[in-house]
């Protein structure tokens, strides 16, 4: 055994305690109405607990076979609304509790339909629906159905589904009175032979597990990734899961455990707590209603002990809005001249940028939007980030795209950071855009460059338009300020000046760094590599930067590569140019490290920011 398979673990343990509780009860019956079942071994007890993403946890005979019977209704009802319409369905089967035994022989009146998809009435007008060339074509397809609920290929208990088939005079009665109601139109038995088909197939509590999970993931195998059910069928399935799956039992069910749930006559129940986990618990003894009594007896201490009751659900784990910043707080990581500076100090404030994370389903959207929209009327741009957003459901997506349209029309721009991960998301506002406004949607993979497409927009209304081509003539260069005329032109005699073309490389990582680069035209970016070899922007350079500054100071490396996003100029000024400017002109090179000093200085605080931001 491996150390880490020896290390106690909180569920298992809870799993082992309620195995060990109640494997001493001796009440209930095993069923015996279909010949074949009273064999089962009324001492087998498993049970398993499948999370929704895909961890299962297992106790005692989870991997012993038994038939799935009534725990395969809810499943083909649902191929039977994705094979039909829903209202093809709900003309023939209704979605009323009845409060009546799973074989009741029961129809609505005036309609004839049967009241519900799990008791046997309904289940097998839903197995009549199930498309198909001929009954063995439709039973494949159930059996493939069942087969990608569980992730592995389940098989007929052949001796099981004939001993059902040769005793269900009951069946057979309600199916020829289905037949009479014209809910059946055809001759009911290739209908009924696939209800004791689908009834017969075995499975095991593990398996069970595995089915709820898939529900309780939306409809997609946790552990295949395969897709089994519409996300839209899935809320239908465990709605008659919730009103009718334990049939006159079902009101106290979901009173004491409070989770949709279907058993069946082999001793099987199925659980599921929607978006969380599922149960398979197998013991075949059954109660006066069918239920097996262990598998009552562990869900509900189960639900009691982890809190599972679906109508006492998590408040969100984390908050949806994980920070909030202004473009006074948070700057993007390009290096901006003084005079861009100073329009951020005055008007940062306008510009917000807003990092949302974990499921942004109606709570955490709602958090999200109350706060954007109670936003001063002084903010005027947004930003928000996807990038820790796990997923955000479609009644969310027609709240944020209603959020963007409000704000769009008022004239207050939203750029999106994060959105390669929500397709759906990236659909739905691009869709507004197209009617809403003729202005490109604003996308960006990172955070960063969103931030800066929000201070480009500020400083345009503010009159700091950016122009690329133009070039900054040395007296504007931040680094160059207090120098004089005369003492400018010796700079420039002093220094060279070059040009680079758009994704040409201007420093290497690792080069020797003994010059300073001041930027006047185009722009830069800083970058380094990931441990993964990705490139990483650190920083962008616009005119009026330098870089290198302490490479002036002390011999060293380059610790980042330096590319030109466009074609770009600098001019370059040599340390051993610079260290030559003791003698004869002092006041000059005190003046020049004044300026390296405050530029520095001015770097270290926006990292600082930045880092705080991280946290
Ligand atoms: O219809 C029947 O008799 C069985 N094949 C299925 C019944 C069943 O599992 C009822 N559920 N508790």
């Amino acid at each position: 055994m491996s150390s880490a398979a020896a290390r106690p673990c909180p569920i298992e343990s809870v799993l082992h305690a309620l195995h060990a509780r109640f494997a001493p009860l001796r009440d209930g019956r095993v069923a015996t109405y279909i010949p074949e079942l009273a064999r089962a071994n009324p001492d087998c007890f498993g049970i398993s607990l499948a999370t929704a993403d895909g961890h299962v946890y297992e106790v005692g005979d989870t991997r012993v076979p038994f038939t799935i019977q009534s725990i395969s209704k809810p499943f083909v009802y649902g191929l039977a609304l994705e094979d039909r319409s829903r209202d093809a369905v709900l003309r023939r089967i209704g979605v009323e509790p009845t409060g009546d035994a799973f074989n009741e022989i029961s129809l609505e009146p005036g309609t004839g339909r049967p009241l519900n998809p799990m008791i046997n009435a309904g289940a097998i007008t839903a197995s009549s629906l199930v498309a198909g060339h001929s009954l063995e074509d439709r039973w494949a397809r159930i059996l493939a159905l069942l087969s990608l609920y569980a992730g592995r290929a389940l098989e007929l208990d052949e001796t099981v589904y004939r001993s059902e088939r040769d005793t269900g005079h009951r069946n057979r009665a309600i199916s020829h009175m289905l037949r009479n109601f014209e809910i059946i139109e055809r001759d009911p038995e290739p209908d009924l032979d696939l209800y004791f088909r689908q009834c017969s197939i075995a499975v095991t509590a593990r398996d069970l597990s595995i089915i709820g999970a898939t529900l309780a993931a939306g409809g997609t195998n946790p552990l295949t990734r395969e897709r089994v059910l519409k996300s839209a069928n899935v809320d239908e399935v465990l709605s008659v899961m919730t009103t009718c799956g334990m049939y006159d039992y079902a009101g106290e069910w979901v009173y004491r455990v409070g989770l949709p749930a279907k058993s069946g006559v082999a001793g099987g129940i199925l659980a599921v707590l929607p978006g969380q986990l599922a149960l398979g618990v197998f013991s075949p003894p059954l109660d006066a209603r069918g239920n097996s009594v262990r598998g009552v007896a562990v869900c509900e201490a189960l639900s009691e002990e982890l809190g599972l009751h679906f109508l006492n659900p998590p408040r969100a784990a984390v908050s949806a809005v994980r920070s909030r910043a202004t473009l006074q707080q948070l700057g993007s990581k390009r290096a901006r001249p003084e005079a861009e500076r100073a329009v951020f100090a005055l008007h940062g404030g306008e510009g917000v940028v807003y990092q949302l994370q974990g499921d942004l389903s109606f709570a955490g959207m709602e958090a999200a939007l109350r706060r954007i929209v109670r936003e001063p009327p002084a903010v005027t741009r947004f930003v928000l980030d996807f990038n820790r957003v796990s997923d955000v459901d479609p009644p969310s997506t027609r709240l944020l795209i209603a959020l963007y349209r409000g704000l769009v029309d008022r004239g207050c721009p939203m750029g999106f950071a994060g959105l390669a991960r929500h397709p759906r998301l990236l659909r739905a506002l691009d869709e507004a855009r197209v009617r809403e406004t003729a202005a490109p949607l604003a996308t960006f993979d990172d955070l960063d460059a969103a931030v800066e497409w929000c201070e480009e927009l500020i400083l345009a209304t503010h009159g700091h338009a950016p122009d690329a081509d133009e070039e900054l003539p040395l007296s504007k260069h931040e680094l160059l300020r207090g120098v004089d005329a005369e003492q400018l032109d010796l700079l420039a005699s002093l220094m060279e000046r070059r040009s680079f073309a758009p994704r040409e490389t201007v420093v290497r990582k690792g080069d020797p760094a003994d010059e300073l680069f001041l930027v006047v035209r185009g722009g830069l970016s800083v970058v380094d590599e990931l441990a993964d070899g990705r490139p990483r922007r650190l920083a962008t350079l616009s005119p009026g930067v330098g870089f290198g500054e302490p490479s002036l100071i002390e011999g060293a490396v380059r610790t980042a590569s330096v590319r030109a996003d466009r074609a770009s100029a600098c001019w370059v000024l040599k340390r051993a140019t610079f260290e030559s400017l003791d003698g004869a002109y002092p006041t000059l090179k005190i003046r020049l490290l004044e300026n390296l000093v405050r530029s520095a200085t001015s770097t270290f605080s926006r990292l600082s920011v930045e880092a705080a931001a991280e946290r």
